[in-house]
């Protein structure tokens, strides 16, 4: 079957959560289902370039995760480096088939070290293949709404905005997902019914999937069960 014919979505959202249930679940500690978590988010990935998914954005980190423990903050930052530089020996290695990769959520306040890899990953992944992977790492909806607001504020101050120009498409391109279309399916594994801060402006129209299954359990049958229920969503998008 074709593309079209199986209506694939072009952009999915994934919230990757469950990682401490998963853990606990087992007598483990939390940092073992991050670690058994970022092995599903690297499957994952390649199971949606294999399928054709144009854009597939991970949340990693929320601006609210700062608020664990520092332990278990620095496992996270860990894991993150260790991938960061899987994703460059790929990127080296593999100059064609890569993924473009690119992180979304502030740069601000994340360790020194990792910014640069990040820059570095994205630097070397541009525009390479026709799976764009964004990965969401001190990600906030509302920040990322209210960084926008204030370019487009200093823009008015400045003279080179004026309020008439302000619309939907420039609080769009003011976004960190600029150019790309906003997320037809969002997933969010381990059975909680919220948003959680994800992809705010962005997620106006998206389709939501829950499944009770834990990122760490995830496999890709669950997300061809996300997209084949998708498929056979009816959206109006306020029409009739
Ligand atoms: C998601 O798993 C990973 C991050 C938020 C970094 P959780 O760590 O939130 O797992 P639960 O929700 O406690 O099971
Ligand atoms: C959302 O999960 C953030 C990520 C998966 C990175 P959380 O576990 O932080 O969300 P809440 O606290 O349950 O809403
Ligand atoms: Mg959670």
């Amino acid at each position: 079957m074709s593309k079209e014919e199986r209506n694939l979505p072009s952009h999915i959202a994934i919230i990757m959560d469950g990682n401490g249930r998963w853990a606990k679940q087992r007598g483990l500690k939390r940092t073992e289902g991050h670690k058994r978590g970022a092995e599903v988010f690297r499957e994952i990935c390649q199971y949606c370039t294999d399928i054709g998914i144009r854009y597939v954005t991970f949340y990693a980190f929320s601006t609210e995760n700062w608020k664990r423990s520092k332990m278990e903050v620095s496992a996270i930052m860990n894991l993150l480096r260790k991938y960061l530089d899987e994703m460059f020996q790929r990127a080296e290695e593999n100059e064609e088939a890569g993924y473009c990769i690119r992180f979304i959520g502030s740069r601000e306040g994340m360790p020194k070290d990792i910014v640069k890899m990040m820059d570095t990953v994205e630097s070397r992944t541009s525009d390479k293949s026709t799976t764009y992977i964004n990965v969401a790492v001190n990600y906030g909806g509302r920040a990322e709404i209210t960084q926008a607001v204030r370019d487009i504020a200093q823009g008015v101050k400045d003279g080179s905005i004026s309020i008439e120009d302000i619309d939907e498409d420039m609080i769009s391109r003011g976004l960190y997902t600029a150019g790309q279309p906003d997320p037809d399916l969002i997933i969010r594994p381990s059975g909680e019914y919220r948003l959680s801060n994800y992809l705010l402006w962005q997620s106006a129209y998206s389709e939501i999937y829950i499944d009770d299954v834990l990122w760490p359990d995830y496999t890709p049958a669950d997300l061809d069960r996300a997209i084949e229920e998708y498929s056979k969503r009816n959206r109006r998008f306020g029409g009739v």
